[in-house]
């Protein structure tokens, strides 16, 4: 596996193997993996024949007071599951190889932005779009990975692609889960042992939420009622639970045809994000 930090090197090495007749896949991280991101590489690993993974934690998407100083990094255990993997090219950037002086453009969505995260998280999206598009550009990749665990940065990435033509095919790839339902996310390893415990609501939270809709419940806010408290039974405090359209994130009278059900809630001082698409008739 090749390892570079260079913008202009990855271009490079990305379009020779393109002229070589290579599909490119990509697949964006921020590092200390899990089989969350190995599922993505898998799938690129099995769909492309040069397959680049990025790790960069991207400081334009963290906002004041949230985690980009301690998030939790380890580059020699992330090389190690890349190159066993069958990982082509690792790039590693710096913040200087990615905002050089002068750097000031932004990529901005409007409605799909506004709900979830990003009402929470305010810039979180700008700062996810203008990199990762940055990033399709520099690695001239065909096919780019993303999973579901990120619903709406998911769906944005695809509105994006649209409304700008950018050349990448996107796949959204299932939720990777701990053997208990948790959903594996980097920021897992902030949590003690009673924090993991807890932190189990969401899943179990979802999960209700599934059994109840196929029961036949009908109303969203009921639904809605029925998981913040199985939130709030495991004392998390709630950021969010929203239930919205499941392909634009637009809002929903009633519970019918393909609906999100995301939740963010803070273990502690951990803020964890799960959901599920859930199939209401
Ligand atoms: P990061 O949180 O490292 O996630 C990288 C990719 O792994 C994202 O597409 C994310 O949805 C996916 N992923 C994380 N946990 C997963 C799980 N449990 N199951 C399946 N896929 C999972 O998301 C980012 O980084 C950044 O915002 C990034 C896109 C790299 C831009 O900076």
């Amino acid at each position: 596996m090749l390892k570079i930090s260079s913008p202009e090197k990855l271009r490079e090495l990305s379009l020779e193997a393109k002229e070589e007749g290579l599909t490119v896949g990509l697949v964006p991280t921020m590092g200390y993996l899990h089989e969350g991101h190995l599922s993505l590489v898998r799938r690129a690993r099995e769909r492309n024949d040069f397959v680049i993974v990025s790790i960069f934690v991207n400081p334009t998407q963290f906002g004041p007071g949230e985690d980009l100083d301690k998030y939790p990094r380890d580059l020699a255990r992330d090389e190690a599951l890349l190159d066993a993997a069958g990982v082509d090219l690792l790039f590693i950037p710096t913040p200087e190889d990615v905002y050089p002086e002068g750097f000031q453009s932004v990529v901005h969505l409007e409605h799909i932005t506004k709900p979830l995260c990003g009402a929470h998280r305010p810039g979180h999206f700008d700062g996810v779009c203008t990199v990762v598009l940055k990033l399709f550009n520099m690695s001239a990749a065909d096919d780019a990975y993303f999973g579901m665990k990120d619903y709406q940065q998911l769906k944005v990435i695809e509105r994006m692609v649209k409304d700008l033509n950018v050349g990448v095919r996107i796949e959204g790839m299932p939720i990777i889960r701990e053997p208990d339902g948790l959903a594996m996310s980097s920021r897992n390893k902030y949590l003690s042992d009673p924090e993991r415990q807890r932190a189990l609501a969401l899943s179990k939270s979802l999960d209700k939420a599934e059994e109840l809709v196929g029961g036949g419940l009908i109303e969203p806010a009921e639904l809605i009622s029925e998981v913040r408290s199985v939130l709030e039974a495991a004392n998390l405090e709630i950021d969010y639970v929203e239930l919205l359209g499941a392909e634009n994130l637009d809002r929903i009278e009633s519970l019918k045809g393909n609906l999100l059900l995301a939740i963010a809630a803070y273990v502690g001082t951990t803020r964890l994000i799960d959901n599920r698409v859930l199939v209401a008739r």
